[in-house]
């Protein structure tokens, strides 16, 4: 029995798939199709896949040519599967020719004639599914953005506001995009918003983006009060509208791999997070400079919590803050404690203060740990009693990683809610609440 194997995304099936897989079934009496995990695409920086994976395996099973269906998770696993499943010839389309030469060690390799003019590239596009994205405020992060939204398909980032008129135009010439003189112009352009303007202003930039039918993608802290994180996502929820709250770490692979790995049992029941990030800035800059919203716990407390809430859960029973503040009263050091029934979080994070950044996870079989910059996790290790048993993990991590973050808003706007789980609401209220407990102790 002469056995095949192909493989790829089969997003949005289409004729051209359909007919590789008629025709790879044909070089053979067992086709094996492997169909590309969510994790792995998003790994390989493929971020425009719109159907689920179940979809999409069930559209392969549909076509009648595969006899068996596999999920393909990681680069190095076709060889694997060659070996494993005793495989005679590999097959992929002509689009791929040379690439898998490779492969000619193991098994034949066969490249098929693509069909022309059709790829699920042009579907994503002709379903008209491009959300017009406008961003308020032009600050670095806003610089980040747009590259990154550049990759991830179905969005568009047309337009900028920014009260300082002259600032608007500049980052608009910049970015060849619009610059708008009015927030009634610029919501009269785009179907979401990305707000990345100081803390402060968060709030009301999301209601009014909201008040105007927009979805709404905002920078961490989203705002620095629970009362207002509650009503703004009652708003999103009536409105049929989404509000995403863009901590960056949240949708990275890597980091979802860590929380999975330390949620499996591998290192027993979790007792322990801490979390640490500590970035210099510059004593002049605004985040050490603005007396009422600056400091270390606004600029990253989000960060650090994150892992905690995750790990730990949203039901603390207690949460202290131990600060170092600078000569104008900022807090250029911060100390989390957060104690749970049955665990300790802490999570430290600071402006003027340099430490060592890392991500520790402690269970009641053994720890975890990601060394910075673990807010982009690409590499982890988990420990055990014997120190000679270390288990290594890693996981893509792609340019400034903000992509994951937009792909998965785009994913919720399109109706596929599948990573609300990766930062929920609840979790943003949380922060929120943090936040403004915290302002509260200082005064401020
Ligand atoms: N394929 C084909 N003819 C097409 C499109 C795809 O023969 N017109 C083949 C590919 O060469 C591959 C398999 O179908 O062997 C799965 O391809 P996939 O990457 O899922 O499809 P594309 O339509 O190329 O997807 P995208 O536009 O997202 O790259």
């Amino acid at each position: 029995m002469k056995r095949v194997i192909t493989y790829g995304t089969f997003d949005l099936l289409h004729e051209g798939h359909y007919r590789l897989l008629e025709r790879a079934k044909e070089l053979g009496d067992y086709l094996i199709v492997g169909v590309t995990s969510e994790n792995y695409d998003k790994a390989r920086g493929k971020l425009n896949v719109i159907d689920s994976l179940a979809t999409r395996i069930e559209n392969v099973r549909k076509t009648g040519f595969a006899d068996e269906i596999i999920v393909e998770e990681s680069p190095g696993q076709k060889v694997q599967d060659v070996k494993k499943y005793r495989v005679d010839i590999f097959t992929v389309g002509s689009d791929w020719v040379g690439a898998f030469d490779y492969m000619k060690d193991y098994c034949d390799v066969v490249y098929l004639e693509r069909t022309k003019n059709i790829s699920s590239t042009m579907l994503r596009v002709q379903n008209k599914r491009i959300q017009r994205v406008g961003i308020i405020g032009t600050g670095r992060i806003a610089e980040r953005f747009i590259p990154e939204a550049k990759l991830v398909s179905g969005i568009n980032t047309q337009v900028v506001y920014n009260p300082h008129k002259e600032s608007a135009e500049r980052f608009a010439q910049k970015w060849e995009i619009d610059a708008c003189d009015t927030l009634e112009i610029f919501y009269e352009a785009v179907d979401a918003v990305y707000i990345a303007t100081p803390h402060e202003t968060h709030y009301d930039y999301i209601k009014a983006s909201l008040e105007h039918g927009k979805h709404v993608l905002c920078e961490k802290p989203m705002v620095l009060k629970k009362a207002q994180a509650e009503e703004l996502f009652r708003y999103a929820r009536t409105h049929e509208l989404i509000l995403f709250e863009g901590i960056k770490t949240a949708y990275c692979p890597g980091f979802n791999k860590l929380l999975g790995v330390a949620c499996s049992g591998t290192i027993g029941a979790i007792r322990n997070v801490e979390a640490c990030f500590t970035k210099l800035e510059n004593p002049a800059n605004r985040e050490l400079t603005d007396p009422l919203y600056g400091g270390s716990l606004t600029e990253l407390g989000s960060y650090v919590m994150l892992p905690i809430l995750k790990l730990l859960g949203e039901d603390y029973e207690d949460i202290r803050f131990d600060v170092i503040r600078g000569e104008n009263g900022l807090d250029l050091f911060t100390k989390i404690s957060v104690r749970y029934p049955k665990g300790i979080g802490t999570a430290t994070c600071g402006l003027g203060v340099k430490s060592e950044g890392r991500l520790l996870v402690a269970g009641t079989k053994g720890y975890l740990i990601a060394e910075a910059p673990w807010w982009k996790t690409s590499y982890f290790e988990v420990h055990y009693e014997n120190p000679l048993e270390v288990e290594k993990y890693s996981e893509r991590f792609l340019g400034d990683g903000l992509r994951y973050e937009i792909s998965d808003f785009l994913s919720m706007i399109n109706g596929r809610k599948s990573s609300e789980f990766k930062l929920t609401r609840s979790e943003s209220v949380v922060l929120a609440d943090m936040m403004e407990r915290f302002l509260q102790a200082e005064n401020r």
